[in-house]
């Protein structure tokens, strides 16, 4: 293979790997564990923001056999920049009032400005949940706009866009299977090379 092959035959951009999906899996098997200490004897009510904390969702939902992960979706993204605004919308035939009297896990990929979170808090706590747990892969505490309680995180980041282990840019990347920083340079040069 010529270093011309080798170089393009890579389905993505060679992004900076911030995590790669080994340390990913060793984090959250500890911080499900850190999870079910703090969690009673009573299952509790599993919920992840789709899509991205999808994978993480499953990894955890791996450590309660048996447990329905319910799904919402919270739109307040476009491109690289938070709009501000919070649309939640339960998904799948789960209704919010499911949670009333339970203990609620809240998954999430990432938080950054804490908007979201801090809308589903509300949310879950207005529809009678007994608690609120929010437990999130990532955290950008340099980007907080809204001071939300975080009860877990797998790992806090830079201020710097990631992509990859389900997050993406509008749509792309949620396939990586590491957590990689997003470089518009490095996409460009790489599309430049395949072309
Ligand atoms: P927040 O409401 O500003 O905390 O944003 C939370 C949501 O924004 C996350 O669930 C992600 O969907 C998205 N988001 C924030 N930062 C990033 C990032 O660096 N990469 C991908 N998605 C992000």
């Amino acid at each position: 293979m010529t270093d011309r092959t080798a170089a393009t035959s890579r389905r993505f951009p060679p992004f900076r790997t911030l995590f790669s999906g080994v340390d990913i899996l060793r984090r959250s098997m500890e911080l499900t564990r850190q999870l079910k200490d703090a969690l009673g004897d009573e299952p509790p009510c599993l919920v992840q923001v789709v899509e991205g904390a999808r994978p993480f969702g499953r990894l955890v939902q791996a450590g309660f056999p048996g447990q329905v992960l319910h799904d919402v979706r919270a739109r307040s993204y476009e491109g690289t920049e938070s709009t501000g605004e919070v649309t939640i919308t339960p998904l799948g035939g789960f209704d919010l009032a499911e949670v009333a009297g339970r203990d609620v896990v809240l998954l999430e990929d990432i938080v950054d400005t804490g908007r979201t979170v801090d809308a589903l808090r509300r949310r879950l706590d207005a529809h009678g949940a007994r608690s609120v747990r929010v437990v999130t892969l990532l955290s950008k505490p340099a980007r907080r706009v809204v001071d939300v309680a975080v009860d877990l995180v797998g790992f806090e980041i830079p201020d710097e866009f990631v992509i990859g282990f389900g997050m993406d840019l509008d749509q792309r990347y949620r396939e990586l299977p590491d957590i990689v920083v997003y470089d518009p340079e490095v996409e460009c040069a790489f599309a430049s090379a395949e072309a």
